[in-house]
Parts: C-alpha cells; structure tokens; sequence
C-alpha cells in the first residue's frame, strides 16, 4: 500500500500526518488552538476558521517532509465525526478535495475509532481488548472486538472525565484546559486531606459519573472568600479530586474487565490518558487481573498520540483500508457517530 495523508480537525487541534503504508510515520504536525482559552472552552466558530486558517500549510508541510507528492498517495483520510462540525467541514472538505483531484481514495475515519485503534499501531496488540476511551467529550468502556466491532459496556452519565477536569481547572482558577494543569498542581498536595466523593464506586456496570464529584469540589471552593484560593489548600483540593477519579477509574475498569473475559489488553486513550495518576491506577487493576484471571496487558499510547492527532486518523484509514474499505465521496461530516452503529461494521467476504 502507498502512503496515506490524514486531517484532523474534530475538535480545537488541527493536525496532519503522512504515515507509509506499513503504518510508520513519515511525517506529523499538531497544532493545539491557544484562542480558546480566553474563553474559557472551545468556541466552535474559532475553531473552525482557525482549522482554515492552517490547515493548507500543515498539510504542504507534512507532505514535503514526508519526500512526497500528491501522486505518490494511496488515500486521503479524515476525521469525519463525531465532533464540532466546523471543523469537520473544513478537514473532511479538504481531504475530499486532494482525493478528487488525484483520483485517490478518500476514507472518512470516525474519530474514535481513531483513539481506539492507536494502540495496535504503537504496541502491535491483537484483538480483543477493553478501551477507556478519556477525553473532553468522551468517557466510555469499550469491547474493541475488531476493525468496526466495537460494544459499548459502559459509558458517563453526566460529564466526560476531561470535562470533570476542566471545571475543577476553572473552579481553582488554573485557566483552561484545566488537565494538565490540576495534574501538575495535584503533585504539590495531599490526596487525603479531602474526603471527596467517588461516584458509582462499587456499582454494578461500568458507567461512570463526575457531577457530584465536581459540586463536591465547588462546595469546597465555595467556603473561601472570594479570590484566590491559597495555594497549599488548592493543591490538596487538586490532589483529592484527581485521587478521587483514579480510583473511580480503577474501580470501573475491574468490572468492565469481568463484563470482557477474553479481553487481552487493558487500553487507555484519549487526552486523560496523560494523566499519570489515571494511568497508575489502571495500570495496577490490567497487572493485578481480575476474578482469579491473571493479570493482562497494560497499554498507554505515548503522550503525544493520547490528545487528538492525525497519526491515528491515518491509521485507521489503514486498518480500513486493509480490508478494502473506503468511503464516498457523497459522506457527510456528523456532529454524532457512536462507535456501535451498524455503518461502523466491516462486510467481511464470505
Ligand atoms: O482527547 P482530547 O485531546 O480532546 C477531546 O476531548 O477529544 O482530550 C482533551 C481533554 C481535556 O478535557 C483536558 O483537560 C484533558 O483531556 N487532559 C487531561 C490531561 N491532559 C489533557 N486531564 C487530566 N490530566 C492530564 N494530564
Ligand atoms: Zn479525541
């Protein structure tokens, strides 16, 4: 297979990345959007004309980095959904418009599909195995069973993990995102000076929840005068919030494992799988195994491949291509795509 170009512009990262057919990478480029911060989230409007603004550029980039030239492609491949659709537009429009003029193919990737098959990409793994899908939008235990085979054990109630991260960032004034920013402030504090809530621990299933842990965090916060908090109690705050998630993630992990007993691997993704305290605890629970099974494979995608990126567009859009899947041209980009729906499905040739 010849190389393959991909775009992705789902959320507030534009990137590109040209990887061969193999799946080594040849060249990639992410740029995080700062024009956010001021206020204080994504503003979709922003991002879209921010991914416009870059996009050409990144991808003449990574093409004359990676030696080629439209000509030498195989595919061109998009984040098409789920996502802002803004920015979909943009990205998917664009890859469209390189595969119509080079008559290549075009294949409009699912995002996270992406994030869930990142992890055959960087470690190899076989099928199956149970990802923790950890992002700002996204909080899901999910059976990956096969390219397109994906079941969906479990999944947040309320707010994403990232989202849970992110207002308790605002609540302690640390500005946004507020990730790696409670992870760093976390490391200065004491996780057991607060007793927080951990929400669904011990449940049945693997769903997860973080509203009340959030309000738990404001309630705390709120029984300060008004400004800065000071800096010993926000960082005990930060360290028993961040506590507080770890072990709820570990906690669900056990029995999205015992919901999968053929799982193989336990996979993180997704922005909060940078977080060093997430990643500890579920690496104890994939190592200690669960039941009586024996402890199983802990894989954790290098940090730059945990937040969005083009790396893991591009192989999918390998994966897929793999087995002789494509995508028309007529597709459309779409603000909802669950990894479950039958279009996600792979026709296997009988
Ligand atoms: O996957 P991602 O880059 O974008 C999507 O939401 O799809 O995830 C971004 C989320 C944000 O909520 C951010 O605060 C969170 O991941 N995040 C972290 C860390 N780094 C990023 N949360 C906790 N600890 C981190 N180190
Ligand atoms: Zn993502």
């Amino acid at each position: 297979m010849r190389p393959v170009l991909a775009i992705e512009t789902s959320c507030d990262e534009t990137a590109a990345a040209v990887l061969d057919g193999a799946g080594v990478i040849l060249a990639e480029a992410v740029l995080s959007q700062r024009d956010h911060a001021a206020f204080g989230g994504v503003v979709p409007e922003i991002a879209a004309r921010a991914h416009l603004a870059h996009l050409p550029g990144m991808v003449a980039a990574v093409m004359a980095r990676a030696g080629l030239g439209y000509g030498d492609l195989e595919a061109v491949a998009a984040s098409s959904g789920p996502g802002l659709i803004g920015g979909l537009i943009v990205g998917s429009g664009f890859a469209k418009g390189v595969a119509m003029a080079q008559g290549i193919r075009f294949v409009g990737i699912n995002h996270l599909e992406a994030h869930a098959l990142t992890a055959r990409l960087t470690d190899g793994i076989g099928f199956p195995y149970l990802l923790l899908l950890l992002s700002g939008g996204h909080c899901q235990c999910i059976a990956v069973e096969g390219v397109g085979q994906y079941r969906r054990l479990g999944g947040t109630i309320d707010d994403a993990v990232g989202e849970a991260f992110d207002k308790v960032g605002k609540l302690l004034g640390l500005g946004w995102p507020g990730g790696p920013a409670v992870e760093r402030l976390a490391r200065l504090g004491d996780a057991r000076r607060f007793a927080l809530p951990r929400p669904l621990l011990g449940r049945a299933g693997c769903d997860f929840s973080f509203s009340g842990l959030k309000t738990a965090v404001a309630h705390l916060v709120g029984a300060y005068p008004a400004g800065p908090l000071p800096e010993r109690d926000a960082a005990d705050i930060a360290a028993g919030f961040q506590a507080a998630v770890a072990a709820v993630m570990a906690d669900r992990a056990r029995h999205a494992l015992g919901m999968m007993p053929g799982a193989r691997n336990l996979v993180v993704a997704g922005g909060v799988a940078a977080n060093g305290a997430v990643r500890t605890a579920l690496e104890g629970v994939a190592r200690e195994g669960v039941r009586g099974r024996a402890g199983i494979g802990f894989v954790a995608p290098p940090l730059r491949l945990c937040g969005d990126n083009a790396v893991m567009v591009a192989w999918a859009a390998i994966e897929r291509l793999r087995l002789g899947v494509a995508s028309d041209l007529s597709q459309a980009p779409r603000p909802r795509w669950p990894l479950d729906g039958a279009d996600m499905r792979v026709a296997v040739e009988a």
